[in-house]
This record gives C-alpha cells, sequence and structure tokens, in this order.
C-alpha cells in the first residue's frame, strides 16, 4: 500500500461532477423512493440498459404504496428483462416494509435502510447520501476501482482486509456538505474515466493525485483473485402444446431465475439421452404424460456464474393436463402476460407465428 492520497481529492472530483455529470432520471429527482427504485436497479445492471426500464417501472409503480400493493407477480413482469429477479422480490418486499413499518416513507437513517430486504451497505450508502444528505460513503465496483489506483492499494480487492481498508478510506473521503454528489461523482469517474482496462488517465480531474498513476500502475490496479470460471450446464426444456394452450411451470424462489413462468425442464445431467430425461422432467415437474417430438431450438444462455447450454423440444400432451397451483396449461396469448423466462417468452413467441405459418 502506498502513502494515503491528500484529501483533496473533494474539489476537484466535485467541480468535475458538476460540468460533466450525465443528465439520469434519478439525478432529476429527489423522491427517496424513486432514488431507491434507481439504486437496487443499478446493482447489477448498467445505466444504459437501466434507464428505459427505470422509467416503465415508475409509470406502473409511481409511489411505495403502488409497489407495496402490487402483485409480485405485476412486479416481476415489470422486470422482466433485467435479470437478477431476486432484485425484484425484495424491492417489493422492502416497499411493503417501508408502508408497514415505516409510514410509507422511506427511513432516512442508514442503518434502518440498510436492514430493509435486497439493500445492502453500498445500497444503503447510495440512498442515505443521495436523498438524503447524509455523509456515509458507497462503494461498488467502480468506486473501488477508483479507491485502489487513487491509493494505489496492492492487496487482493476481493478478500476483507482490502475490503476494510477500501471502506475506510471512502468513510474518511466522503464530502460531508455534498455526499450524495460526491458520491456519484465517484461512480461517475469510475464508469467513465477510471475504466478497467484503459482509463483515461489524461481526462482525469484527480490525475496529479493518484498513486498508481504516478507509479505507472493504473492498469495493473485493482488487483484481485482470478474470478471462477463460469460453469456451462447442460439443459433441456419442453414446449408442450397442443390447441393453442402452454404447459408452464413456476420457477422456485431460490433457484436461477426464481418466481418466473418457465417451460417445463430445466438442468440435466450429461451422460442421458436428452429426449428421454425431457419427458421424465415433465411428468415430475407437472405430472403431465406427454410425447416428446423433436429438439426444436438450441440454447445457449450466460448468466452471471454459469452458463446454459441445451435444447428446447417440442411435444404434446397425452390427455388434456388441468392447471393447479404452480402449474398451467395456458391459452397461448395468457402466457405472454405472464412473467416468463425470457427466452421461453421467445420460444413461445415464434410458436404464435408458426402456427399462423402453419394455417391453423
Ligand atoms: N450506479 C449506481 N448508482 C448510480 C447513480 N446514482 N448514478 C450513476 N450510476 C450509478
Amino acid at each position: 500500500m502506498g502513502e494515503p492520497a491528500p484529501i483533496d481529492v473533494r474539489a476537484p472530483l466535485l467541480a468535475w461532477y458538476d460540468a460533466n455529470r450525465r443528465d439520469l432520471p434519478w439525478r432529476r429527482t429527489r423522491d427517496p423512493y424513486r432514488i431507491l427504485v434507481a439504486e437496487v436497479l443499478l446493482q447489477r445492471t448498467r445505466v444504459a440498459s437501466g434507464v428505459p426500464y427505470y422509467e416503465r417501472f415508475l409509470a406502473r409503480f409511481p409511489t411505495v404504496r403502488d409497489l407495496a400493493a402490487a402483485p409480485l407477480d405485476d412486479v416481476l413482469a415489470a422486470w422482466e428483462g433485467l435479470g437478477f429477479y431476486r432484485r425484484a422480490k425484495h424491492l417489493h418486499a422492502a416497499a411493503q416494509a417501508i408502508v408497514n413499518r415505516h409510514g410509507g416513507t422511506v427511513p432516512r437513517s442508514y442503518e434502518v435502510l440498510a436492514a430493509l430486504p435486497g439493500i445492502g451497505p453500498y445500497t444503503a450508502g447510495a440512498i442515505a447520501s443521495i436523498a438524503f444528505g447524509l455523509p456515509v460513503p458507497a462503494v461498488d465496483g467502480n468506486v473501488t476501482r477508483v479507491i485502489s489506483r487513487l491509493f494505489r492499494i496492492r492487496s487482493d480487492v476481493t478478500r476483507p482486509p482490502a475490503r476494510r481498508r477500501l471502506a475506510e478510506l471512502a468513510a474518511d473521503l466522503v464530502s460531508v456538505d455534498r455526499a450524495g454528489a460526491f458520491n456519484q461523482a465517484m461512480m461517475e469517474l469510475g464508469a467513465t474515466i477510471c475504466t478497467p482496462v484503459s482509463p483515461a488517465c489524461e481526462r482525469c480531474p484527480v490525475e496529479g493525485l493518484c498513486l498508481a498513476r504516478a507509479a505507472g500502475e493504473e492498469r495493473e490496479i485493482p488487483l484481485s483473485g482470478r474470478r471462477a470460471a463460469v460453469r456451462t450446464v447442460r439443459v433441456a426444456f419442453a414446449l408442450i402444446e397442443a390447441k393453442g394452450r402452454v404447459l408452464l411451470v413456476r420457477r422456485k424462489p431460490g433457484e436461477l431465475l426464481g418466481g418466473l413462468w418457465s417451460l417445463p425442464g430445466g438442468e440435466i445431467p450429461p451422460e442421458r439421452p436428452e429426449r428421454e430425461i425431457v419427458r421424465e422432467l415433465v411428468k415430475e415437474q407437472t405430472g403431465v404424460a406427454v410425447n416428446i417430438r423433436s429438439r426444436w431450438a438450441p440454447i445457449a444462455r450466460t448468466f452471471s456464474h454459469r452458463k446454459w447450454s441445451g435444447s428446447i423440444y417440442r411435444g404434446a400432451p397425452q390427455k388434456p393436463p388441468r392447471s393447479h397451483g404452480d402449474i398451467r396449461w395456458i391459452p397461448i396469448s395468457e402466457a405472454l402476460r405472464l412473467p416468463l423466462v425470457p427466452f421461453h417468452r421467445d420460444a413461445i413467441r415464434s410458436l404464435g407465428g408458426l402456427e399462423a405459418f402453419e394455417g391453423r
């Protein structure tokens, strides 16, 4: 670790932010609920892809009471396409906690915010500083990179000792008068200048204070333990269909894509024939005996920590199934209104097209 950088990053950083900040929808509001929604959404979604979802979500749920009162399925449907659906479930639960335990007002306290579902130290710090001006830090991936470069932290930033040091430095640095602007300036610098692979140091307002830059190590820092390799898992799903209806199941909470409606099927062991397993999986998950026809569409999907590779099969039930609980045998048009696994939505939609084409 190097010498501490002068605390004077604040003034140049804030001046740079005032002149260069991006005009983003959550920066045009003082409503703590809107800021909370933005920070939860931005936990795992880039600014550019998040903006349209953010606006649509708030048009659908303009207040915390609207969100708390909505059925979870409506919330998941508004979130569909953003991935990491646990965020949407937590956001819904947080809205209910705010209504039931805090009188419908977003709590003005870092600790109370951090106790809400789905709100960790980073998100609590972002909301507390941006919505309420509380002088608390908010250390995400961008801010981690900025601070570890400024202070030339040469230990593994994924490990607890470096994390503790980053948290201390961030707490010392945060501006008391303009905490929200300061934290967003750090995020903005990380997103636009102090980028992971080729930082634009010549445009950086604190280049002269950056110890990694002075040592010529700006591309090397932050150091992190090698990321765990993304594992590829084989999957097979069945599009079971007859007379304009399809068979769907709801994925269990806690599993990948949990809570979304899905074609039956899922992860399968590598050694057995796919068609055979897929028939068994459908029977196991829905109780419905089916005939599996052709392999229909390939699947290649990458999530944060896993890849799915496999196929969707087409098939038909041996006799008309019944809907019960988390199993539905429903018209295609109704299926398309449920929060669906996104690539299953594509499959079901293209089936509609196919049937029109086949003149059925
Ligand atoms: N990422 C997380 N929070 C953000 C914010 N408020 N502005 C820009 N990017 C962010």
